[in-house]
């Protein structure tokens, strides 16, 4: 019986798996079993040996039955186990690098001016930077022989040969934008149009590419003190500083009527500008009434509305705002640049959460 014990657990500690248990039990207590037929064995016995083997083979049994399903929970924790290893995974992120892309000061600045004109109930246009002169010029008061068409150092776009029609033109300004605005949407109009426009012309603050914001305004009772009291409200804004203070200057633009151009008051001392204190002052914008021709070749009636233009460099503006010294650089693409006068990728200006941050 000792033999039989041993023998029996024994091989159940050895089994492999679920299956050789499986063999285990049916060869120890199934129907056939060497234990089962054991048992029946007890009929032939005497009372008394009976008395003695019977609880002791029932004993056994009972004990290889809780050997076996010790043996198989045991293979299955062991299985649970292996199988949690080869599964592992990792659920945790990996700490996040700093972000290194940056907002170009240009981006960053258009979105400024957009936000600002925005809560003035400015929406944001947009026109063709490859532009035809008509567009370009002569929709605003520009007619081929005009003076101006020289000023504006056109990039002209080539025709095919033997085409004789008037080509194409880099937009030398986002004013053509004013007549689409007028064409797509008549009036009353409320609009900004930043984007890029061409001249030919490099130094330190001329490229032959750079960006503009174009501001047009038509109603049937605008004047010049609306325009006035926009672009201050603007320059108070965008600079953040409360004493802004602008100067009107007379001047002229073939498309507006009358025409300003206004200058900021500002300060150079030891080589940093600063806004709204000092006694110089900066131009900053073009602007004006829209002339009657101009609104005119819009498709908007002269008579019936009026309204108010302006024009400004936004390069110009980020160089002002942000102490930029060069303008050629804005275009470089040098890393290192945009990581020095880059903006957060994360942190967009609005009016109410802080315009640069
Ligand atoms: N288009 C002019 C320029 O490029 C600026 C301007 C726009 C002036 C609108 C008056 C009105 O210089």
């Amino acid at each position: 019986m000792d033999d039989l014990r041993q023998k029996y657990l024994d091989a159940i500690a050895a089994a492999a798996d679920e299956a050789a248990l499986e063999e285990l039990r049916v060869t120890a207590v199934g129907k056939k079993g060497e234990i089962s037929l054991k048992m029946r064995e007890l009929g032939k016995m005497t009372p008394e040996e009976r008395q003695v083997m019977g609880p002791r083979l029932n004993a056994l049994k009972d004990e290889i039955n809780s050997a076996l399903s010790a043996r198989k929970a045991a293979l299955a924790d062991a299985a649970l186990n292996e199988r949690l290893r080869a599964e592992w995974l990792d659920v945790t992120l990996p700490g996040r690098p700093r972000p290194r892309g940056t907002i170009h000061p240009v981006s960053q600045v258009t979105e400024e001016i957009t936000a600002i004109f925005a809560d003035m109930g400015f929406a944001v246009a947009e026109g063709p930077q490859i532009e035809s002169d008509w567009f370009n010029f002569d929709a605003l008061n520009i007619p081929p022989e005009h003076p101006a068409r020289q000023e504006h150092d056109t990039f002209f776009m080539a025709r095919a040969d033997g085409d004789d029609r008037p080509p194409h033109v880099l937009r030398t300004h986002t004013s053509p934008v004013q007549i689409r605005a007028m064409q797509a949407q008549g009036a009353p109009i409320r609009v900004i149009a930043p984007g890029r426009v061409y001249r030919c012309d490099y130094d330190q603050t001329h490229t032959p590419m750079f960006h503009q914001v174009e501001g047009l305004a038509i109603d049937r009772d605008i004047s010049m003190a609306n325009l006035k009291w926009v672009l201050e409200e603007f320059c108070r804004a965008f600079f953040e500083v409360d004493g802004v203070e602008l100067r009107f200057r007379a001047s002229h633009f073939p498309f507006t009527e009358p025409s300003a151009e206004v200058d900021i008051r500002c300060s150079w001392t030891g080589g940093t500008l600063k806004i709204g204190e000092g006694d110089d002052w900066m131009e900053i914008l073009g602007s004006g009434m829209v002339h009657p021709k101009v609104l005119a070749a819009g498709g908007i009636d002269p008579e019936e509305w009026q309204g108010f233009a302006f024009g400004m460099g936004i390069d110009r503006l980020a160089m002002l705002k942000y102490g930029i010294p060069d303008l050629r650089a804005f275009f470089d693409s040098d890393l290192r640049w945009l990581r020095h006068y880059g903006f957060s990728a994360l942190d967009r200006p609005t009016l109410h959460g802080g315009l640069s941050g």
